[in-house]
């Protein structure tokens, strides 16, 4: 057991430190030396891929936050509409879909019930639907029109966490590839954005080599019942899926929401000694990070504890945080790579703390095989 858990207690623990390679792996033989994509295994007609004008991402858990940060960088890369909804919600609801719609599973297993169900309505419809799975030879993978696997290895645990990092380095992949296919305006950047996305293993592996930090402060809180997220853009599906671990791992109550929506209500929740995390996009992007650092002095006023996810040096931050963990510097759109890590060893720490299994916690199963 030992040897399979590479020397780790739990295999979550495992996982969240093979990301580096899950990522590097997902990149990996996907381009030429000249930054070109190279994806010949999506087996759409290229004239098909042309011609959409609507892609859909369907997905459950932890794949529909990947697809839901994917949609940031897909939209600005291609000007194509994403949408991105949970598979159970779209099947039942008599959606817009036709021939000229991308209809974009998202799945680690490939087995989920609700994924598939809508991928078969999908394709009654007339629309492609390409595939993003982890698991070779999965009916979802079987199933559909193409294929991108994600190279994440086998996830034993649970919780999902390095699939999740290989959803969204794929989705990119796709996203970067329809951008030079239908030669948008950021075709000529399609190589930096690789050359960007090839350095995310070692800014996650330094994340790692300082996972003690966050460890610390998880187990100071395994009394606390209630955790709130705020991220903003592509912080925002962090903030989902950083209050998605606690929930899976932890049972504590936790809540992922949109920096911008606290003034319309969720502010109101905030009392003295009420920990949020905060995830800060780079300042580089000023925009948007100062309204963030705005938000976190505006519930720091109110008496809450505030864990601040931030970059190398941004120093903003410090003068409003309880705590800053620190992320290498990163593009906007390759963010949530880096900053979902900390939420993760967060998560799995506390869960460890309190003494609960994080491999196979209470009520859930890997793969959701019934509606
Ligand atoms: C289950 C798992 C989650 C996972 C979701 C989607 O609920 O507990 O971790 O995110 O299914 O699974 P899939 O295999 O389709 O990615």
């Amino acid at each position: 057991d030992a040897a399979v858990k590479d020397g780790f207690d739990t295999f979550m623990d495992k996982e969240i430190h093979d990301q580096p390679k899950a990522v590097a792996d997902t990149l990996l033989g996907r381009h030429d030396d000249d930054g070109d994509l190279v994806l010949d295994e999506l087996r759409v007609d290229e004239s098909v891929l042309r011609t959409v004008d609507k892609i859909i991402v369907v997905a459950c858990g932890t794949a529909a936050y990947a697809g839901h940060v994917a949609k940031y960088a897909v939209e600005h890369w291609c000007r194509i509409p994403v949408e991105v909804e949970l598979a159970h919600e779209f099947r039942y609801r008599d959606p817009v879909v036709n021939v000229r719609t991308l209809v974009v599973a998202i799945s680690q297993s490939g087995e989920t019930m609700d994924t598939i169900m809508a991928i078969r309505h999908a394709r009654e419809q007339g629309a492609k639907v390409l595939a993003i799975v982890n698991t070779h030879g999965s009916t979802i993978a079987r199933e559909s029109d193409a294929v991108l696997y994600t190279h994440a290895g086998p996830e034993v645990a649970v919780a999902s966490t390095k699939a999740f990092l290989a959803q969204i380095t794929a989705c990119y992949l796709v996203g970067l590839y329809l951008s030079q296919l239908r030669g948008y305006k950021y075709v000529d950047e399609v190589a930096g954005y690789l050359d960007e996305l090839g350095k995310l293993p070692a800014k996650i592996q330094d994340i790692l080599d300082r996972e003690g930090e966050i460890k610390a402060v998880a187990e100071a809180m395994k009394d606390t019942s209630s955790v709130l997220f705020l991220g903003r853009h592509v912080g925002y599906p962090v903030a989902l899926e950083g209050a998605l671990k606690l929930k899976e791992l932890a049972y504590i109550h936790a809540e992922g929401f949109a920096a911008g929506e606290l003034k319309h209500g969720p502010i109101a929740l905030i009392e003295p000694g009420q920990p949020v995390f905060v995830v800060v996009p780079t300042p580089r992007r000023p925009t948007l990070h100062n309204k963030v650092v705005s938000n976190i002095q505006e519930i720091r006023a109110r008496g809450a504890r505030t864990f601040v996810i931030a970059e190398e040096g941004d120093e903003a931050v410090t003068e409003y945080a309880d705590v800053v963990f620190r992320v290498p510097q990163t593009p906007t759109l390759m963010m949530p790579l880096v900053t979902v890590v900390p939420l993760q060893i967060f998560a799995c720490a506390l869960a460890g703390a309190k003494g609960l299994d994080v491999d196979q916690p209470r009520n859930l199963a890997k793969s959701v095989t019934v509606e």
